[in-house]
């Protein structure tokens, strides 16, 4: 029986009742098609494709009309798990008029149920407007890619004098602007569990220990298909690179010694030899020429 949609509601209940939010990355129709089957509650069309899938060294690249694109194809899947679209850098952060025309468009056209924006008490006035808008928001705190040159790379934080208290403050501007939920990322552990203790709605962890009441990943990292970044905070439960090297592998040595195709993956003429095929070694011995080498 297919399960029931999950709406913002659903994940607000999370809080008191769980079971914890489980929320992945994707990209595209196939993985958004088989990670909604794992049932998970959440799919993030993250901004993290620009270094998962585009090859960049950070985040930043990515545009409005990517997340869009990448987002529709989410979408058309059809899953019962929640589509969360991320809005990427600059276009929400330079005004609010900006901000609502960014999470519109991913709910307009690319078939988004809420939007995610990076910042605390600085983009609390967007939330406020995205959320007046009808457009459900979900935050990011702690190690926020889209400021990755100002933290000074990709680390933890949280840990600095002073930190801790202004984490708990941009949690607490989030949640009165009206977002739904705050994603925690690279928080230290009793951080991320104050900041959960204090909220009312649900805190959703990557690198933040087990105490938020959900937890996301990267799917290329938990399926093991991404190799040039391995923060701690990844477990990998699978290891689907090596896969896709040795079947790779395999269909290239068998295209090579001539097993593959064998007569189960070749079509028969069923009986029915149409006349013109009389023709076909003719027409075959002219084709492909061996080439010569003198
Ligand atoms: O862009 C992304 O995928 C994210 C998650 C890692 C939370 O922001």
């Amino acid at each position: 029986m297919a399960r029931s949609k999950i709406r913002v509601p659903d994940l607000l209940a999370r809080k008191a009742q769980g079971p914890k939010i489980v929320a992945v990355t994707a990209y595209d129709a196939t993985f958004a098609r088989l990670m909604d089957t794992a049932e998970v509650d959440i799919l993030l069309v993250g901004d993290s494709l620009g270094m998962a899938i585009q090859g960049h060294s950070t985040t930043l690249p990515v545009t409005l009309e990517e997340i869009g694109y990448h987002s529709r194809a989410v979408a058309r899947s059809e899953p019962s798990a929640h589509v969360v679209g991320d809005l990427p850098f600059l276009s929400y952060q330079i005004s609010v008029a900006d901000a609502v025309r960014s999470g519109g468009y991913l709910l307009k056209e690319g078939g988004c149920e809420s939007v995610k924006l990076e910042g605390g008490e600085s983009v609390a006035e967007q939330v406020r407007a995205l959320v007046s808008a009808g457009i459900p928001v979900m935050g990011h705190l702690g190690l926020t890619p889209q400021s990755v040159h100002r933290l000074g790379g990709f680390r933890v934080q949280g840990r600095e004098p002073g930190e801790a208290d202004r984490m708990l403050r941009d949690a607490r501007a989030l949640e009165a602007a009206g977002a739904y939920a705050i994603v925690l990322e690279s928080v230290p552990t009793e951080l991320a569990r104050t900041i959960t203790e204090q909220l009312r709605i649900p805190t959703i962890g990557i690198g933040a220990g087990p105490h938020c009441d959900g937890q996301v990943l990267v799917c290329y990292d938990l399926l093991g298909l991404e190799d040039r970044l391995r923060p701690k905070f990844v477990k990998r439960y699978s290891e689907l690179g090596q896969q896709v090297v040795s079947a790779t592998r395999a269909f290239t040595t068998e295209v090579q010694n001539g097993r593959f195709p064998g007569p189960e993956h070749s079509y028969g003429t069923d009986g029915a030899v149409r006349p013109e095929m009389a023709t076909l070694p003719e027409i075959s011995s002219s084709r492909n020429p061996i080439p010569s080498t003198h």
